[in-house]
């Protein structure tokens, strides 16, 4: 896309990529998603803030056709989407000195090729000046690597901060528009890649707080003209208060497994606790990353297949434990044939998660009026559980 001014000598460059559909061949993308560079004119030098994924090079070069000279290349985060293009940029402009944090360095030889020659690191907090423009570094480790820093300009008041408060959204907005398209795209990307990373997010975004941005400039979806918006969502996300939801993935083969997760979530409606249910043979399972970020109980629903889990439950599973979500309670409910373990088998992929185990309901065949009776005790217990605990929010 053109080059578009955000304030006076600062442009995004923004490449669409409208037709990805996912993410670290992981997370689906149902909007697509953008790559943001940035270009700062200063009265005495310029520099390019990120480059693009490598897969649209080409789109961002074209775009800085008329770009005689850049003096500096600032690269925030050396995962591809970002860093990508950067060996072909320093190929293009020799003369350009490629800024990183010192835990970048590495990143970028290792992952790029970049001579170190290249590159000069610069401290947290160091400033380089561009004439009437100055880059100001923060080091904001974790979101998601452990060399990713920020970039804030006090003349334009701008912060650019790569992923951190990113949304996967391929659009032609420069600024948000929709806030709930953004708000669910931006908690997509943080419950994917950041969640497991709070407790360093929430340190990162008071450290931002130092500075009296007035523009958010992202480096995936569109600009923030209302931070406070952003800023406020982020700090709920990593807040260590929870939601009185649960979050209940399943899969059935012959229907028992389903029933009883079906009764289970009218039990707990019942009792006034939000069920976020996944039927993980058709999920999106960006959807359920998503509803880990606020809840407070995570219950899986599986059938047997050979003693264990079904194959779709170990892989929600285990991207449950990989996510670390804030999840304080946990159950099992599901059927067998024959013979399960699935419970233990379960309950061994999630040691990360702290959770306290409320019950669990394993019916051989069909469901019962007993089974029944099980999985409405089971709701009344994750009702009473999510009353009793002070960290749970409270209509
Ligand atoms: Fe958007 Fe961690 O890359």
């Amino acid at each position: 896309m053109h080059a578009r001014e955000i304030r006076k000598g600062i442009e995004v460059i923004a490449t669409v990529h409208w037709e990805r559909r996912l993410f670290d061949s992981l997370i689906p993308l149902p909007d697509g998603t953008s790559y943001n560079a940035y270009l700062v004119k200063g009265s005495k030098g310029t520099a390019l803030l990120d480059t693009t994924d490598p897969v649209l090079s080409n789109e961002l070069l074209e775009q800085l056709q008329g770009v005689e000279q850049i003096d500096y290349v600032v690269s925030h985060h050396s995962e591809q989407d970002h860093s990508g293009t950067i060996p072909m940029v320093l190929a293009r402009y020799p003369n350009a000195k490629l800024l990183c944090s010192s835990k970048a360095e590495d990143l970028l030889h290792t992952h790029l090729g970049v001579a170190t020659d290249r590159m000069r690191v610069v401290e947290n907090g160091e400033s380089v000046s561009l004439g009437d423009k100055t880059l100001q570094f923060v080091y904001t480790p974790w979101v998601h690597w452990p060399e990713t820093m920020v970039t804030y300009i006090p003349e334009g008041k701008c912060l650019f901060s790569c992923d951190f408060f990113g949304s996967h959204l391929a659009t032609t907005d420069l600024y948000v528009t929709d806030k709930a398209r953004v708000y669910e795209a931006a908690k997509r990307y943080y419950a994917e890649i950041m969640m497991p990373f709070r407790n360093v997010i929430q340190k990162n975004l008071k450290k931002i707080e130092e500075y009296p941005f007035e523009v958010i400039a992202p480096s995936h979806g569109p600009v923030y003209d209302d931070p406070a918006f952003i800023v406020d969502a982020y700090k709920d996300w990593v807040s260590p208060t929870m939601k009185n939801e649960v979050v209940l993935p399943y899969i059935s083969m012959h229907g028992s497994t389903e029933r009883m997760a079906k009764h289970l979530i009218d039990a707990l409606a019942r009792e006034g606790v939000t069920v976020h249910a996944f039927d993980l043979a058709v999920t999106d399972i960006g959807k359920l990353a998503i509803a880990l970020v606020d809840a407070a109980t995570l219950i899986v629903g599986t059938p047997t297949v050979h003693v264990g889990p079904h194959p779709a439950v170990y892989y929600a599973a285990h991207l449950a434990n990989l996510l670390r979500p804030k999840l304080k309670y946990a159950a099992i409910v599901g059927s067998y044939g024959w013979s399960s373990k699935a419970i233990e088998q379960i309950a061994a992929l999630i040691p990360n998660l702290k959770v306290e185990v409320l019950g669990t309901v394993l019916q051989k065949g069909l469901p019962d009026a007993d089974t029944f009776t099980k999985l409405d005790e089971l709701a009344k217990a994750v009702a009473e559980a999510h009353r009793a605990d002070p960290s749970v929010e409270k209509e």
